[in-house]
Formats: structure tokens, C-alpha cells, sequence
């Protein structure tokens, strides 16, 4: 395992201004004023595209996604099979990418942007806030090699069969959109000893589908005041 620090992203506009639609808290004041402002198509269109400071939010996601790695390094080893749910641009995969050689993550992402960025619960699961070439794009110039990962698109269904020995969903199963989307293929490519870490607002209701649950984290200052769960066994 390398212990380094994760090296600093480097994004270019569209990265930048993609990023911001997955994380708003990336967003500087004055983008958040004019979002209030101004609304969230605009946004999304306009705002997010020229009022950005590229290398401001690129920065900024690396040093988040080092806070976010620090909340599931204890699941983390050499060697595992790794499903990540909405992974974004996928900073936090890279991470442990960087950290662990020999891991292989298989990414299940959307493949659009929607025109209008809601942060709620989207129980048609209709919204997506990603571009999969891009996220090959920043993992492949961040020097891990194509064989130590592959992106599925959501919408093409053909996802492969495996056992998985982690699954990380970071506010996207369950956050934005139902788990029971996934049920069925994280039911069919886990074992007993898989674990499947997700932020959810209704933690207590996964005590009837797995044996074992954990709360990891508590996000008590946002407004959705999710926790992050780590789950095992399923009934
Ligand atoms: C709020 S962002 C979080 C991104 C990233 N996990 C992070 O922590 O920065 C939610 C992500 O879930 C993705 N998403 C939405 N529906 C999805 C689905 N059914 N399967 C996989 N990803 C999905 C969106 O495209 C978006 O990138």
C-alpha cells in the first residue's frame, strides 16, 4: 500500500463544471448567491460554466475526497473487487486506486447531465450528473492503468457478474434514488463477507434487509442529516 497523499486532481472546465453539479458545496459563495438567485437551470447552463475557478474546485475536490477516503480506510485492502455506485469523477476511486495497486473498481454511472440539478429524493431515478468519458478521462491522467478499472453505463443494463468484496455508494444509492434499484444485482455479486457502504437519510430501515448494519459517518450540519452506513449479510 502507498501511504502518499493523493496527488492533486487536475481538471479541465467541463471537469470543473461537472463537479460542481455532483458536490455543490464545492461552489463558491457567489456561485451559491447566484444559484439562489437566479435558479438552477440557469446554474447549471451559465453559472457553472463561466463564473468557476478551475484550479480553486479542483483543489478543493481532492481535499474532499482525501476527507472521504478517511471515513472507509478501515474496509479498504490490497487486492479487492470494488463496485462503485454514482461515483461522480470518481476522485474518490482514484484515491484508493493510487493507495491500493492491486484493486479493481468497477464504476455503474449515468452517462447524461440533467438540465435542471435537484438535490432531493428522485424516486424515477430520472436525473444524472455525469459524463462517463470524462471520468475515464481524469482517471486515465491520473496514471492508473485501464486495467485496473471498467464504467458501465446505467442505462445500458449490462452490467457484469462478480462477487464484489466492497460496494461504495457515496450520496447517491439510497441519497438520491431507492436502493431497491440495485437490490437484486448487489444480492446476486456479494457474498457473506461483502460490504456495501452507502448515505441514506432512513438508516433503521436496512436493519430488515441486512444482518448487520453500522453507522460510519453522521453528516449533522447539512439539511438531509444522513448518516453513512456500512452493511453486511443480506436477509
Ligand atoms: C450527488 S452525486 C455524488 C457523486 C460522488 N459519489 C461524490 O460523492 O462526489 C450523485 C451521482 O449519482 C449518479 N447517479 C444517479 N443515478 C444513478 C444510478 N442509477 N446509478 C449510478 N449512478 C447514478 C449521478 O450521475 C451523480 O454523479
Amino acid at each position: 500500500m502507498n501511504t502518499q497523499l493523493m496527488k492533486n486532481l487536475k481538471f479541465n472546465r467541463k471537469m470543473a463544471q461537472l463537479v460542481l453539479l455532483q458536490r455543490i458545496e464545492l461552489a463558491s459563495p457567489l456561485l451559491k448567491r447566484l444559484r439562489k438567485i437566479f435558479g438552477r437551470y440557469f446554474f447549471s447552463k451559465i453559472c457553472s460554466k463561466y463564473f468557476i475557478n478551475i484550479n480553486k474546485i479542483s483543489n478543493s475536490y481532492t481535499k474532499l475526497m482525501e476527507e472521504e477516503i478517511s471515513t472507509i480506510i478501515p474496509f479498504l485492502k490490497e487486492n479487492q473487487k470494488i463496485l462503485s455506485i454514482g461515483s461522480g469523477l470518481g476522485g474518490l476511486e482514484i484515491a484508493i486506486m493510487q493507495k491500493f495497486y492491486k484493486t479493481f473498481i468497477v464504476f455503474i454511472e449515468k452517462n447524461y447531465t440533467s438540465n435542471k440539478i435537484k438535490y432531493g429524493w428522485d424516486s424515477k431515478n430520472k436525473e444524472g450528473y455525469n459524463d462517463l468519458s470524462l471520468l475515464e478521462n481524469l482517471i486515465v491522467t491520473n496514471d492508473i492503468s485501464k486495467e485496473q478499472f471498467s464504467i458501465f453505463d446505467y442505462d445500458k443494463k449490462n452490467f457484469p457478474k462478480m462477487k464484489y468484496d466492497l460496494v461504495i455508494s457515496l450520496y447517491s444509492l439510497d441519497y438520491h434514488y431507492d436502493f431497491q434499484i440495485y437490490l437484486d444485482y448487489l444480492k446476486k455479486n456479494t457474498d457473506e463477507n461483502s460490504l456495501i457502504i452507502f448515505d441514506t437519510i432512513r438508516y433503521e430501515y436496512f436493519y430488515k434487509i441486512f444482518n448487520e448494519v453500522k453507522v460510519i459517518k453522521e453528516d449533522k450540519n447539512t439539511v438531509h442529516k444522513s448518516k453513512r452506513i456500512v452493511c453486511k449479510m443480506f436477509k
